[in-house]
C-alpha cells in the first residue's frame, strides 16, 4: 500500500511536497489512469462510468447479480493540496480488494474501489458521487463553483459529455453500502489521542460568488471621498463576515477563499470585486440563518461603499447523517484491531454525503498531524494510515458478511 500511495503522490507533485491535481486537469487524469493500470495489472476488472468515476471491481464468485459494496474516495485535489486527502481512501480501497483477492475469500457482494470525479469542487463539487446517487442537477452544472468554461474544458479533456453524466446513476438496490477512509483534516483525533474516527455526520455547505460593482477610476486623481471602490467593499465584507460568525454562530464557519479585483492594477480604483464565499454548519436551520446573516452583511458593505451587489449561488449541500449500523460496524472493526475510537462530525465535505442518500454509508477517519489539510503540510503518520486501512477492511468484511 505504501508503494502505491507514493506512486500516486508523484502525479501533480509540488515542490512543497504536496500535490496539485485540480479536477479533470492533466495531473488528475494521469493519476486516474495510473489507478486503472495498477488495478488491471493486479487482475481486477476496471470500469469508467459516464461521470468519469474510475473503478476496480472484484466480483462475487457466488452471483453475477450480487449487490456492490462501494469503497471509495477521490484522486483530485485542491490547488496546492496535500498527498493524503482522497488519495489515501482510494489506495486503501484498492488494497482491501487485493487482500480479499489474495485470501481467495468468496463474498456474497461485489467489492468496488471507486475514485469519484471532482470531489473537491474546483469544478462543481461531488460531481461523480452525486451522479452515482442520481442527485446531480442541471442547475449545479449551469453555474458551477469553478465557472462554466472550466467545467466544459475539463469534461472535454476527460472525454466526458455533460448530457450523459447522469447515466452514471446506480439503482439503490444494486448497492450494498458505501465506506470511505479519509484523513480527519482537523485536530480532534490527535487532541483526544484516538486512533480511529467514526464519523457521525457531515456538515452542510453553501457557496456563493459575490460580485461587488463600483467604478474603476484613476487612483491618483480621484479623491478618497468620491470613490466607489469595489475592493474596499469586498474587504469590509470579509472582515464583517468573520466577526459575525465568531460572535453569533458557534460551530459554524465561513471563508472568503478567493478575491479578484478588476481591472487589477496599482493605479486603478477597483471597479469590481468577485468574492468566493463558503459557509458551513452541521445544522440545516443554522445553515439557513448563517446564509441570511452573511448575505445581509454583504448588502450592508455594498451600501456603505455605494456599490452594486450580485450574489450568485454556486453550490449547496445539506448536512448529512451517516448510517448508525455502519458506524457500529466500524467501531467493532476498530475494537477487534485494538484501536481506540472517537465519534465525530466531519467539517469537510465528502463523497459519502452524496452516497448516504441512496445506500447505507459510513466513514473512517485517521488523525491529521496538527490538523493541517488542504495544504502541502498535510500529514498522517503511516502507521495511522495502515490502521485506517485495516479498519476499512474489517468494516467492509462485516458489511459483506451481514454482521
Ligand atoms: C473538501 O475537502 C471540502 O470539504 O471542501
Ligand atoms: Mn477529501
Ligand atoms: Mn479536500
Amino acid at each position: 500500500m505504501r508503494a502505491d500511495f507514493d506512486a500516486l503522490a508523484a502525479f501533480g507533485a509540488t515542490p512543497k511536497g504536496g500535490v496539485s491535481r485540480p479536477s479533470l486537469g492533466e495531473a488528475h487524469l494521469a493519476a486516474r489512469a495510473w489507478f486503472l493500470r495498477r488495478s488491471q495489472e493486479a487482475g481486477l476488472e476496471t470500469r469508467v462510468d459516464a461521470a468519469g468515476n474510475h473503478s476496480a471491481i472484484l466480483r462475487s464468485g457466488r452471483s453475477a447479480a450480487a449487490p456492490t459494496l462501494l469503497l471509495g474516495s477521490h484522486l483530485d485535489s485542491v490547488p496546492d493540496g496535500g498527498r493524503y486527502d482522497g488519495a489515501l481512501g482510494v489506495v486503501a480501497a484498492l488494497h482491501v480488494l487485493l487482500a480479499v483477492q489474495k485470501a481467495g475469500a468468496d463474498l456474497s457482494v461485489a467489492l468496488e474501489a471507486i475514485d469519484f470525479t471532482d470531489e473537491e469542487g474546483t469544478l462543481v463539487g461531488l460531481l461523480g458521487s452525486e451522479a452515482v446517487a442520481g442527485t446531480l442537477t442541471a442547475e449545479s452544472l449551469r453555474a458551477p463553483r469553478g465557472g462554466r468554461e472550466a467545467l466544459l474544458a475539463g469534461l472535454e479533456l476527460a472525454g466526458l459529455h455533460e448530457e450523459r453524466l447522469a447515466e452514471a446513476r446506480r439503482e439503490p438496490a444494486s448497492l450494498a453500502g458505501y465506506l470511505e477512509l479519509h484523513i480527519e483534516q482537523g485536530p480532534r483525533l490527535e487532541q483526544e489521542g484516538a486512533q480511529i474516527g467514526v464519523v457521525t455526520g457531515i456538515v452542510g455547505a453553501r457557496s456563493f460568488s459575490l460580485v461587488f460593482r463600483g467604478a474603476a477610476r484613476h487612483a491618483g486623481t480621484t479623491p478618497m471621498g468620491a470613490r466607489r471602490d469595489a475592493g474596499l467593499g469586498a474587504a469590509a465584507f470579509a472582515v464583517a463576515a468573520n466577526a459575525v460568525v465568531a460572535r453569533d454562530f458557534p460551530g459554524c464557519v465561513a471563508t472568503v477563499g478567493d478575491l479578484r479585483l478588476e481591472p487589477g492594477a496599482f493605479n486603478v480604483v477597483p471597479g469590481s470585486a468577485r468574492v468566493a464565499l463558503e459557509l458551513r454548519s452541521p445544522d440545516a436551520v443554522q445553515l439557513d440563518e448563517l446564509e441570511s446573516a452573511l448575505l445581509g452583511e454583504a448588502g450592508l458593505a455594498a451600501e456603505q461603499h455605494a456599490l452594486g451587489l450580485e450574489a450568485i449561488p454556486v453550490g449547496s449541500w445539506e448536512p448529512t447523517a451517516l448510517d448508525p449500523g455502519v458506524r457500529a460496524a466500524i467501531r467493532r472493526a476498530a475494537a477487534a484491531l485494538g484501536l481506540s475510537t472517537l465519534e465525530l462530525v466531519s467539517g469537510a465535505g465528502h463523497d459519502a454525503q452524496a452516497l448516504a442518500g441512496v445506500t447505507r454509508s459510513g466513514m473512517i477517519f485517521v488523525p491529521s498531524v496538527a490538523g493541517i489539510s488542504h495544504d502541502a503540510g498535510e500529514h498522517t503518520r503511516w502507521e495511522d494510515c495502515v490502521h485506517g486501512a485495516d479498519a476499512l477492511l474489517g468494516a467492509a468484511l462485516a458489511l459483506a458478511l451481514g454482521e
